[in-house]
């Protein structure tokens, strides 16, 4: 039994790393500030609402609590909004990351798990993407997670702090068990979008272009199921803890979906209809993000247990109808 302390443990990936580690038989620790997580998706650990840009609170608790790992979750995730504010996105993506680094190295705590993400590699010139893509994000949120992952190459050099840098393609789906699921607010996926279409909360889904040269004309995603992602952060902190230096994966199942499939899969296994209108490009959308992963696979073991379209679906649809109003 290890103690990890989970940094943004009330979000969706986040929780579900939670309730994962708790059943694994770790002790944990949550710190969040619940500016967008929420507390009752927390079960089995001990929280502590802080803000990880406040190094002062983080030496606190790091001199009177030992971890064996950190796991850092707590970001921003909106493109768009990174556009029209990047303060926020660099206030809290870069600046409250490298206080929490700060506070970790001078703590002695050398173990990291970092959540990144395929907006590092910007437009793909090649895919499958791999780890070693050029770098090129084209919004403030992929940049940010950019730096990040740049820190951490010096801090390691320096400091002697280990990471583990997980770079997400479409995180999707919800607890098999039905117990966790995505909360946004506001929501911007696609699959959560297109269920709320499916069970009436939403008027219709609108498609965000359908003019890329995609066989379909709509852009193409990889999407990896959240229970899949979070097992893959369990690997990563055996992976540390072992002793291994530093590294970073891609995590995606390497099957890419363009977003009218994913309708056609959501009308298949929903059973229902629902409206579905047009609108231009969303700006900063490529048109093809699938992952080249074998390196997880390889080097972590990581074999995805919900790599189809339909089951991620599936998981998120029970999720819906258990938020739909009684
Ligand atoms: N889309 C629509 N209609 C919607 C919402 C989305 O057509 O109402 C389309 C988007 O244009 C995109 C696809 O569905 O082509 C997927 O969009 P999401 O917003 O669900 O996901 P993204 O691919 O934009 O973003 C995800 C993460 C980001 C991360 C990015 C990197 O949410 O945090 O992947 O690949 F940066």
């Amino acid at each position: 039994m290890r103690k990890v302390f989970v940094v943004g443990g009330g979000g969706y990936i986040g929780s579900h790393m939670v309730k994962q580690l708790v059943q694994a038989g770790h002790q944990v620790v949550v710190g969040d500030n619940f500016s967008t997580g929420f507390r009752d998706a927390i079960s089995g650990a001990s929280i502590i609402e802080v803000d990880i840009g406040d190094q002062g609170a983080l030496d606190d608790l790091f001199s009177t609590q030992e971890f064996d790992a950190v796991i850092h979750f707590a970001s921003f995730i909106q493109v768009g909004e990174s556009v029209l504010d990047p303060a926020k996105y660099y206030g809290n993506n870069l600046a409250a990351s490298l206080a929490l680094l700060r506070a970790m190295v001078k703590a002695g705590i050398l173990n990291f798990v970092f959540s990144s993400t395929a907006a590092v590699y910007g437009n793909p010139v090649y895919v499958p993407i791999d780890e070693e893509h050029p770098k090129a994000p084209i919004n403030p949120y992929g940049l940010s997670k950019w730096m990040v992952e740049q820190i951490l190459r010096d801090f390691e050099r320096a400091y002697g702090l280990k990471s583990a840098v997980l770079r997400y393609f479409n995180a999707a789906g919800a607890d098999p068990e039905g117990c966790l699921g995505e909360r946004h607010e506001p929501e911007t996926h696609l699959i959560p979008l297109i269920l709320q279409a499916a069970s009436g909360r939403r008027k219709a889904i609108t498609v965000f272009g359908r003019d890329y040269d995609t066989p379909d004309g709509t852009c193409i995603r990889d999407y990896v199921h959240v229970t899949d992602l979070v097992q893959a952060h369990a690997r990563a902190l055996d992976y540390l803890w072992a002793g291994n230096d530093s590294a970073v994966f891609n995590l995606g199942n390497g099957a890419g979906f363009s977003v009218q499939e994913v309708i056609e899969t959501a009308r298949r296994v929903t059973g229902r209809e629902f409206a579905v209108s047009e609108a231009p490009r969303r700006s900063g959308d490529p048109a093809r993000l699938v992952a080249d992963s074998r390196r997880a696979r390889e080097t972590l073991g990581w074999r995805p247990i919900y790599p189809d379209l339909e089951t991620i679906i599936k998981h998120a649809w029970q999720w819906e109808l258990r938020a739909l109003p009684k």
